[in-house]
């Protein structure tokens, strides 16, 4: 069990051998949580207040290892899909191969501030420009968005992987069906699948995001008897 604030915020994740994918449990009521429902490409919605849409997608900051070292949500659902799916390891080979060497995003590139020439009153008026590297041709129109942020108690920047998954393919906990057409219940959980090429995206993307995360995911991988 992973405790914040003591609440378990612990995520499931089962593999399902018939439609060869991993099913994990969500909460998605919970806004100060990592994941979130998400309008227009940004907007967070408050689910419980607003009916769900076949344009909305679940953000989902999806991490792969607890405080504990313990393998969670993409760690655990790498090596659930592992086991249960012989030709995966070859994929994830060649996966690291072709990203093994490429710069990380974190070193390549840095935030911009642009000085407007409006002013507001006194102030000068300063935009922020942030870069995001984003996988897009995900199956199911799922993607997976890395975003650049200051780092906050250290000097550089640090990258935030995030996982967009469309409302449309989202299944409610409770009856099965899908989210859309009303709002979310008190408490509410749903279940949103990972097939192959989604676990693919996610590691290409730690395996770019930064070089910390390159090394986690690598000793990961061995971890789970890669050899890489
Ligand atoms: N560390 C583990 N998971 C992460 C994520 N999704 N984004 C940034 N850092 C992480």
């Amino acid at each position: 069990m992973y405790k914040v604030s003591g609440k378990d915020i612990s995520i499931e994740c089962e593999y399902d051998k018939n439609q060869k994918k991993v099913w994990c449990i969500l909460p998605i009521t919970l806004p100060t949580s990592k994941i979130r429902l998400k309008r227009n490409g940004n907007e967070p919605i408050a689910p419980r207040n607003t009916e769900i849409t076949d344009k909305d997608y679940i953000e989902w900051q999806i991490s792969y290892r607890d405080p504990n070292g313990k393998l969670i949500e993409f760690g655990e659902s790498l090596g659930k899909a592992l086991n249960n799916d012989m030709n995966l390891k070859m994929e994830i080979k060649q996966v690291v191969e072709e990203y093994r060497n490429v710069d990380t995003f974190d070193k390549k590139f840095t935030i911009q501030r642009i000085e407007d020439k409006k002013h507001y009153n006194e102030f000068k008026l300063i935009y922020e420009s942030t870069p995001i590297l984003r996988l897009d041709d995900l199956t199911d129109n799922y993607y997976i968005d890395i975003i650049l942020k200051q780092k906050q108690k250290a000097v550089g920047y640090q990258a935030m992987v995030f996982l967009y998954i469309p409302c449309e393919k989202v299944l409610s906990l409770k009856n099965k069906q899908k989210l859309i057409g009303r709002k979310a219940y008190q408490n509410e959980k749903a279940m949103v699948f990972l097939n192959n090429d989604h676990i693919l995206g996610l590691l290409k993307s730690f395996l770019v995001a930064s070089n910390t995360h390159r090394g986690d995911i690598l000793n990961i991988l061995r971890s789970l008897n890669i050899n890489v």
